[in-house]
């Protein structure tokens, strides 16, 4: 393992003002997207989707790195330029989801594991021909009466561990994804006891699986109520609870938390984001950023909705939104910018 090459590309990835875009919606994720706001649900639908956000104008101001999909890596402009070219003109890191989803966990009801191990070496060879620098895993646990159990944290933990270690034996930068999903009317205080208990396990095992820290970015779920919760926390209140979980779980030789959106509304998530760092910034021993999918792409793809004449006005609004992010990312955020 090359640690440099790791860990050059992280200083790319966690620049300054700058998070991540994840734009790696698989095509089932896109399909219901697109179904919802009536957009045709085709291979070329995403192509434009995905060319209209890369071609952004000004989007790497405050866009480091973007991770596409599968499809996506191999797409390229109107013009024929692949998009993994146009990011790299614009100083984006292209990256890559390189994990197959998830699918129901055996004898474990209402559980998931994430698929995507088998060949992984040889795909992610592929990968970094085609441009890319870091990837994604994403796992799933999920809140409710009597889950999480330990065989489901344990058999993600150790498949995200075992991912991470292919990953930086090729020389690209694992990008780590533990979510604790929002669905759910569980409370703040059970989302922190979950979060802890999935970030001392995954750290466990990606010390037995002896993975770099200082090679890899944690993309994590914020500490906060269900989306179905009757008590909502204040943004101080997620804001506290996520970076005392994350102190007491998360090792200082990591370099960046990259957290996900995960649900929330944009304006909320660029909230959280900003109180984190506009409190603590000065106090953490790794960068807190973004790796926001909806909190980028909304409200823009609305107003696209699949119409040529629309881009230059989503455009706009992707700009926008990611300028938010950035200023949340420096703790400088208001309100007003709205
Ligand atoms: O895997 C999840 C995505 O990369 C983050 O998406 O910000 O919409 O939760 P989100």
């Amino acid at each position: 393992m090359n640690l440099q090459i790791l860990t050059d590309t992280i200083k790319e990835m966690l620049a300054e003002g700058k998070g991540l875009l994840a734009m790696d919606e698989s095509t089932g994720t896109c399909t219901k997207r697109f179904a919802a706001l009536g957009i045709p649900q085709t291979i070329e639908m995403r192509r434009k989707f995905r060319q209209w956000i890369i071609t952004t104008p000004g989007l790497n101001e405050s866009i480091s790195g973007a991770i596409l999909f599968d499809e996506t890596i191999r797409q390229c402009t109107d013009e024929g330029i692949p998009f993994t070219d146009v990011l790299k003109k614009a100083g984006i890191v292209p990256g890559i989801k390189v994990d197959e989803g998830t699918v129901p966990m055996p004898a474990f009801p209402n559980e998931e594991i994430t698929e995507g191990l088998d060949r992984l070496r040889n795909r992610l060879d592929e990968y970094k021909k085609l441009g890319a620098r870091f990837a994604k895993w994403r796992a799933v646990i999920r809140i409710a009466e009597n889950i999480p159990t330990d065989g489901c944290i344990d058999a993600n933990v150790h498949a995200l561990s075992r991912y991470a270690a292919l990953c930086q034996e090729a020389g690209v930068v694992p990008v780590v994804e533990p979510e604790v999903l929002m669905d759910g009317n569980h409370s703040l205080e059970r989302c922190f006891e979950v979060t802890e208990k999935v970030l001392k396990s995954l750290f466990l095992q990606l010390h037995i699986q002896r993975i770099a820290l200082e090679g890899m970015i944690l993309k994590p779920n914020m500490v906060i109520q269900g989306a179905d919760a009757i008590k909502k926390s204040t943004v101080e209140e997620v804001a506290e609870a996520t970076i005392q979980c994350f102190l007491e779980s998360v090792p200082a030789a990591v370099p960046g938390v990259a957290f996900l959106s995960g649900g929330q509304s944009p304006q909320l998530a660029t909230q959280h984001l900003n109180e984190m760092n506009r409190r603590f910034k000065n106090k953490l021993p790794w960068v807190v950023t973004f790796s926001f999918s909806r909190a980028i792409e909304y409200p823009a793809i609305e107003i696209w909705n699949g119409k040529d004449e629309h881009v230059e006005k989503a455009q706009k609004f992707l700009y926008h939104r990611a300028k938010l992010n950035s200023a949340a990312r420096k703790g400088e955020y208001k309100i007003e910018m709205e």
